[in-house]
């Protein structure tokens, strides 16, 4: 029974931050608890999203094929993360360190100037159909827009209820490319239906709408279709975030803000010049993007596609994202595609995404976009705060340290302890956390090793 007056502590409406301070210091337990309390999961969302549950062989064996059964990843939560005012905790898939204490550091920061903000395109994608043996390419291509309202009303055809929830397909357009090097001069064709799939990523309808379209379209070319899919170089469908932060707030490491901010916009004129650089730069970008992708089930490998694809638009790969310093803030931004679904996929099916989407609290497919933006950039800011100062490996060894004190066969709270002490030693290897481990009493060892 509850003292009268006093509110049960699981009943208290916690207002809804991602600013969760000490929650890395929390047992797994205990943050799990602080979620599913802040959150309002229920206690299957709660095993799901501590792994228990998250996917059974079952719903496994119903999504791919030859399934013997089911891998899994380290779920964190990146915090802090502000975007248009509102906060957010974001589930991050990953198997490497260090990239959910960047993120939520750097989120951190980013609040000093109040966060992201961040918008997001329509869910404009491309079909792509390949034409071939057309005869004059400018008559071909001139027939074709002649047929513009035939064409979207065939492939709408194919899926009217996207339609009537007011997407489907909106427009065409035909491109001439020239012929590469070979011994077919023929320049190439290319009918792009573009079509609006609102909450879906869309792959599935855009392929069924090209695939539809393309006897009409030999038909009206006298030509010859070959390939109908989509693109995932989805250019209308961008996301872009953007922080300001002031430049004090970023001192650190006995450093002046203004020496970490020049740093910052060091390494992004590198990026900007040095496509090896850029590689490096959007890799990191990606940790971020990526790693939320796999926690929300979406098609991470078309979101890598798309957004190197973007980063080359300009015939050089450029870094998705920049920063330079106007006034007192240092001033980032991304620009990115994201082709992101809330329906469709393993988004319904798997039950772990389910309950990471009930974490993230994003209900639709431009909120996660926005989100997903802000997250990349969030983990770039880290990375080149670090990098345009004292460096990364500093950081990293001390996460890094953890892996190996596992490895070495640390447990509870002697991985912490192991991890520090190779630090200490300078030497962040198996053989030395071994050794450390060996020097210790059998019932030291014991404890060290979740053994006693
Ligand atoms: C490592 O996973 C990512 C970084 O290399 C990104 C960067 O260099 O900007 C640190």
């Amino acid at each position: 029974m509850a003292e009268r007056g006093v509110v049960p502590v699981d009943q208290v409406i916690t207002p809804w931050t991602s600013r969760l301070s000490g929650f890395h210091k929390l047992p797994v337990a205990e943050r799990i608890a602080q979620v599913v309390r802040l959150c309002r999961l229920t206690p299957e969302e709660a095993s799901r999203l501590g792994g228990e549950d998250a996917l059974s062989l079952e719903i496994a064996n119903q999504m791919i094929e030859n399934a013997v059964g089911t891998f899994q990843l380290p779920l964190g939560l990146g915090l802090n993360m502000q975007v248009n005012g509102r906060d957010y905790i974001v589930p991050m898939a990953v198997e490497e360190p260090s990239v959910v204490a960047a993120v939520t550091f750097a989120a951190k920061i980013a609040r000093e100037g109040g966060g992201f903000t961040a918008e997001a395109d329509d869910a404009l994608m491309i079909g792509q159909v390949q034409v071939t043996k057309y005869g004059d390419p400018t008559e071909a291509t001139q027939k074709l827009l002649a047929h513009r309202d035939e064409l979207l009303a065939l492939a709408n055809s194919f899926h009217p209820t996207m339609v009537k929830r007011g997407g489907g397909a909106k427009d065409i357009e035909v491109r001439v490319l020239p012929a590469p090097e070979g011994p077919q001069s023929e320049p190439l064709l290319v009918l792009h239906l573009i079509i609006d799939t609102q909450e879906a990523m869309g792959a599935n309808l855009i392929n069924t709408m090209a695939e539809g379209v393309a006897p009409m379209v030999e038909q009206i070319t006298g030509g010859r279709v070959y390939l109908r899919i989509l693109s995932n170089l989805c250019d209308r469908r961008l996301a872009r975030a953007t922080c300001r932060i002031p430049v004090t707030a970023l001192a650190d490491f006995d450093l002046p803000g203004d020496q970490i901010a020049e740093g910052i916009v060091q390494a992004s004129r590198f990026a900007s010049a040095d496509p090896y650089r850029a590689a490096t730069h959007n890799k990191g970008v990606m940790n971020g993007v990526d790693a939320v992708a796999i926690a929300l089930g979406q098609d991470w490998r078309a979101i890598e596609a798309g957004a190197h694809a973007f980063a080359s638009r300009d015939g050089q790969y450029r870094p998705l994202s920049t920063w330079k310093i106007e006034g007192e803030e240092l001033v980032g931004r991304i620009e990115l595609p994201l082709a992101l679904g809330t329906v469709g996929g393993p988004i319904k099916v798997h039950p772990g995404v389910q309950a990471n989407l009930q974490v993230l609290k994003a209900t639709t497919t431009r909120e996660l976009a926005m989100v997903m933006a802000a997250v990349g950039l969030a983990q770039n800011l880290a990375a080149v705060r670090a990098l345009g100062s004292i460096g990364i490996q500093k950081g990293h060894m001390a996460l890094h340290a953890r892996c190996v004190a596992v490895t070495a066969g640390a447990r509870g709270p002697w991985v912490e302890k192991l991890a520090n002490l190779l630090v200490k030693a300078g030497h962040v290897k198996v053989d030395k956390a071994r050794e450390i481990l060996s020097s210790l009493s059998q019932e030291e060892l014991a404890a060290a090793t979740g053994t006693g």
